[in-house]
């Protein structure tokens, strides 16, 4: 297994080039079975998620070639309709094949994904709204078996602000025989990437980016011609500007959108740093003291929960006391303790973290426990004393491409070796 080495230090200085936003491209790439036929798409990032999304699939039958900058999706052909416990045990998005496999085949067999590092993440939302729309569903041995004879449009109205369950029963309600509205539904940048997409391939959504989403459903979709551009990944730059505003430095990040961005940009505002930004790309960098805030993770336009973790390594270095509250997932605080082991002064209390500010954090040996966890513990050792080992790096290799080329571009020493290798 692979572990990541970083001497810190060193201010940042740079440009560095967003991927296309892996909660974007996930449930695009599942959203190509509600229309069969050959379809591309642009700026999907190189990512093992990606590649265990291209891999469901191939399972059910679909084809995919290309690169990432062009790939091709045929979907002509949907054999199975099962999306096995190998696969959604490996990428719990796999649950959103449930919502297409639904429309398209009428039955879907899919594993039921359980808790993970971060919470317990029930999908009841998924199945309550898909049941509005008259599917069926029992749980046996593992598995939802879900089925329908006739979509059905209809209103419905989520518990909580849920982004798959959201993107789940909006995949089947396209195709559902009438009007569907879908209120208290998540307003992400990646679920509105997700409707532009299947407005591309004929359905008529509209409200994306709101909480009220309304959905006419159409009787067929096809694949245009053209290539569907994939959103750019606003968790990915901001965690790059974050690399920028902790070393001290000055990084751009190009292809980002402020307007997404926006809650993140806010919040390393008021802890100190200078935000720039034009169209297709943000800067952010940092002379001053990094200055103490309170922030709260909420849905969007709030402060996104994906970029809590990389906030939480920035504040430990502020001059005084933050307080984080997370509302989003009930456990993810788990980098917390490996940040102590750098010298940070965090205490946890339920859902928040009383970040006392430290002058300096010192390189250790830290071990990632989710995606959002390994790039915090990465942040902070850029900007610890020293040198600091990050293992189970295969959490990041979920959500970063080319993490040590793009770090290495704006001046880290960063580098990947084999695990029990000194070098
Ligand atoms: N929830 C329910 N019932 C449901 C669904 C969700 O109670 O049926 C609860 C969850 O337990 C949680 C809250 O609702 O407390 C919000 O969860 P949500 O369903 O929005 O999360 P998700 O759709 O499973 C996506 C992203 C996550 C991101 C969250 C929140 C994808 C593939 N994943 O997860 O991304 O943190 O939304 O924005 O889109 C990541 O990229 O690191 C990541 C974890």
């Amino acid at each position: 297994m692979d572990k990541l080495i970083i001497e810190g230090g060193t201010p940042l200085h740079g440009t560095v080039p967003v991927q296309g936003a892996k909660n974007a491209a996930l449930p695009i790439l599942i959203a190509t079975i509600v229309a069969p036929g050959e379809h591309r798409l642009g700026n999907v990032p190189d990512l093992v998620d990606v590649s265990s999304t291209l891999s469901l699939l191939g399972r059910l039958g679909c084809s995919s070639r290309g690169d990432f900058s062009d790939l091709r999706i045929d979907t002509s052909r949907v054999a199975h309709s099962e999306a096995p416990y190998d696969l959604v045990r490996k990428m719990r998005a796999s649950v959103l094949a449930l919502g297409p496999l639904l429309a398209r085949c009428g039955s879907a067999r899919v594993s039921l994904p359980g808790g993970c590092a971060i919470g317990v993440r029930p999908i009841d939302q998924h199945l309550k709204g898909l049941e509005a729309l008259g599917c069926q569903f029992e749980l046996s041995g593992g598995y939802v078996n879900g089925r329908v004879d006739k979509l059905r449009g209809a209103e419905f109205t989520f518990d909580v602000v849920t982004v798959t369950g959201t993107e789940n029963v909006l995949m089947a309600a396209v195709l559902a025989e009438g009007t569907t509205v879908l209120d208290n539904a998540a307003a992400e940048p990646e679920v509105e990437d997700l409707a532009n997409f299947l407005n591309s391939l004929g359905a008529k959504i509209s409200g994306a980016g709101t909480r009220r989403m309304v959905i006419e459903g159409v009787s067929s979709l096809r694949p245009p011609e053209s290539a569907y551009p994939i959103l750019a990944d606003r968790i990915e730059a901001g965690t790059y500007l974050v690399a920028g505003a902790i070393t001290g430095g000055d990084v751009r990040c190009d292809g980002a959108d402020a307007v997404a961005l926006a809650p993140v940009l806010t919040a390393l505002s008021a802890a100190g740093c200078t935000i720039t930004d034009g169209p297709g790309w943000v800067r952010c960098a940092r002379t001053g003291p990094i200055r103490a805030i309170d922030i709260e993770t909420r849905p969007h336009p709030g402060f996104p929960t994906d970029m809590q973790a990389q906030l939480v390594a920035l504040l430990a270095l502020a001059e005084g006391t933050s307080h984080v509250r997370e509302t989003i997932f009930e456990n993810r605080f788990m980098h917390v303790a490996e940040l102590h082991r750098m010298g940070a002064r965090i205490d946890v209390d339920g859902n928040l973290a009383t970040v006392h500010g430290v002058s300096q954090m010192e390189g250790a040996t830290v071990m990632a426990t989710d995606l959002r966890a390994s790039a915090s513990l990465i942040l902070a050792g850029l900007a610890a004393r020293g040198s600091t080992e990050l293992l189970r790096l295969y959490h990041l290799d979920r959500g970063y491409e080319k993490l040590e080329a793009k770090l290495g571009g704006i001046g880290a020493r960063v580098r990947r070796v084999a695990e029990g290798r000194g070098d």
